[in-house]
């Protein structure tokens, strides 16, 4: 079957896992809306553009919610699958924090994809396949944390699980399907090189629990490789 009647929209599409979303939806022959808050024609995501007629690029920065509504306004298209990838993760310890960052942290891992579902609701509403998509991790889960540290990150994390649980119980009416996923630990800038998986693995393994995503299993916290989290 071709999936060129799909379309799947990436934030943070330039590199890491967000780069490796848009290059195996195009591939399967989506059309890829790829998001990236800086626009450099020599990044791999333009060298990846060369090969893929299905890719377009769109500045997105999406700490910047007006630049998330004006976008949402010039887009005509419907949305099938919204991919909330964009992260960030800054270093925090119990000595060392720094509130500026804190803040920022939640703008983007946390209350960024809420903006981009409610900015691209009609979009997503007029779609066939109606799945959204968010990147979390198990450093959010709170079952899960036997270390401590990492405020920053870790808080910013379960804020977004929660506000995703939210999101799909009250948009469950337009048969919107919501899943929070956790990629394993990739090794890409993020991850850094001692990351247990490639980015190839983690996103094939979460485009697999994409595909298995509806209705019926909305709202779940579930790992690239199909494993259900705590939260
Ligand atoms: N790698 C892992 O082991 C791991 C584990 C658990 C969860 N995750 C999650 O997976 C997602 C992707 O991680 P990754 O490993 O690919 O990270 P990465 O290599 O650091 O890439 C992060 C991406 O997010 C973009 N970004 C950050 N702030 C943004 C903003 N305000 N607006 C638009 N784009 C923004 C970056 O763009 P710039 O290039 O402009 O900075 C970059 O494209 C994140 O949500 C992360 O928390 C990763």
């Amino acid at each position: 079957m071709s999936n060129a009647k799909y379309t799947v929209l990436v934030t943070g599409a330039n590199r890491g896992l967000g780069l490796e979303f848009v290059r195996q939806y195009a591939t399967d022959g989506y059309e890829v809306i790829a998001c990236s808050r800086k626009i450099n024609k020599k990044d791999n995501l333009h060298k990846l553009r060369v090969n893929f007629k299905n890719i377009s690029i769109h500045k997105l920065d999406v700490a910047n919610f007006s630049s998330i509504d004006q976008f949402a306004k010039t887009l005509k298209i419907p949305i099938d699958i919204l991919i909330n990838n964009a992260g960030c993760y800054p270093y925090s310890s119990i000595n060392h924090i720094d509130f500026k960052l804190w803040l920022d942290a939640f703008k983007i891992n946390s209350l960024a994809p809420f903006k981009m579902t409610k900015a691209f609701l009609p979009h997503l509403k007029k779609g066939k396949l109606k799945k959204i998509a968010s990147l979390t991790s198990k450093m959010g889960s709170i079952d899960d944390n036997l270390r401590g540290g990492e405020y920053l990150y870790r808080s910013s994390k379960s804020a977004l699980n929660m506000i995703i649980k939210s999101l799909s119980i009250d948009l469950k009416l337009y048969d919107l399907s919501f899943i929070t996923l956790h990629p394993g630990w990739v090794r890409t800038d993020m991850g850094g090189p001692n990351g247990l998986i490639d980015s190839d693995e983690s996103v094939a393994g979460m485009k697999r629990q994409i595909d298995k995503l509806s209705i019926k299993t909305t709202g779940q916290f579930i790992a690239y490789d199909g494993k259900k989290i705590p939260w």
